[in-house]
């Protein structure tokens, strides 16, 4: 008998091709994109979405970017590519390169098609893709996905990057679980320097999209009660169990910036 222990989890790409269904259809149906971070409050971008942008931009504030020099970015867990490419188009210098990865296959059509007019932007699954070279990019970027949290993943990631290369990344952790995030990232060569608690602004984010994602499940009342359970989960809405991790201060999330040394 299966019970709710014994259950198979619902593997990533599969979860992610189901969370870029959605987010593809509503699209279509009401002409709104949708970011998929928790966010990051207080934002300066009076914009929907302002709040998930807002991330983005934090991850860049940790750092000092050569303003005119071009760099060739990749990001892991790229998703519709939205806050992405919303960096390469504001704030690296003219001719930066991007590149996202991601493991859902509905995201990256998604983006090969809305963006293939853009001449700097590629987009690759990362379950069929080769590696890339070594020495690749000058700054690799990934908001919330677990795919930091691994050390061979770090490894390779260090590979791609040119020496003094960047990883600036946003992730979240149970702070109960007493793995040395910190000691990952220096055993693979990197060297830390930035890490910043943003668990309050994340906490903040999620009371301030409230209801905007209240307003989005409502839409979405046609799913079976046991999907719209699990989105309203995903999404952190107050009184989800995610919302209440965070509140709690079991779950943390963080901003690092880290080096491959020269
Ligand atoms: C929480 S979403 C964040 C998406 C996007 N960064 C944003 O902020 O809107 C996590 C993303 O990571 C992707 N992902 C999860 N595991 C991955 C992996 N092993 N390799 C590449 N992408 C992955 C998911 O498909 C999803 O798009």
């Amino acid at each position: 008998m299966i019970t709710a222990s014994t259950r198979p989890k619902l593997n990533s790409r599969t979860k992610y091709n189901f969370i870029y269904s959605l987010f593809t259809l509503y699209e279509l149906r009401y002409n709104k994109i949708l970011l998929n971070n928790c966010g990051f409050h207080p934002s300066e971008l009076q914009t929907e979405n302002g709040l998930q942008y807002q991330f983005y931009l934090e991850l860049l504030k940790t750092v000092e970017l050569p303003p005119d020099k071009p760099l060739k970015i990749l990001e892991i867990g790229c998703g519709q590519g939205h806050g992405g490419l919303f960096l390469l188009q504001n704030y690296f210098a003219e001719h930066s390169t991007y590149t996202g990865i991601d493991i859902s296959d509905i995201a990256i059509h998604y983006c090969k098609l809305k963006y293939r007019h853009l001449r700097n932007a590629a987009f690759v699954t990362s379950h069929n893709t080769p590696p890339f070279a070594d020495q690749t990019f000058d700054v690799v970027i990934s908001i919330e996905t677990t795919y930091p949290r691994h050390e061979q993943n770090l490894q390779e990631l260090y590979r791609y990057l040119k020496p003094s290369g960047l990883l600036l990344f946003a992730e979240t952790y149970d702070m109960h679980d007493n793995t040395n995030h910190d000691m990952k990232l220096l055993n693979s060569g990197f060297t830390i320097i930035n890490k910043i608690n943003v668990t309050e602004n994340i906490v903040a984010a999620f009371i301030n999209d409230n209801q905007r994602k209240l307003a989005y499940l409502k839409k979405l009342s046609w799913l079976p009660k046991k999907s719209l359970t699990f989105l309203g989960h995903y999404f952190g809405v107050v009184n989800s169990a995610r919302f209440a991790s965070y509140q709690s201060g079991q779950r943390n999330g963080f901003i690092y910036a880290a080096r491959k040394p020269v």
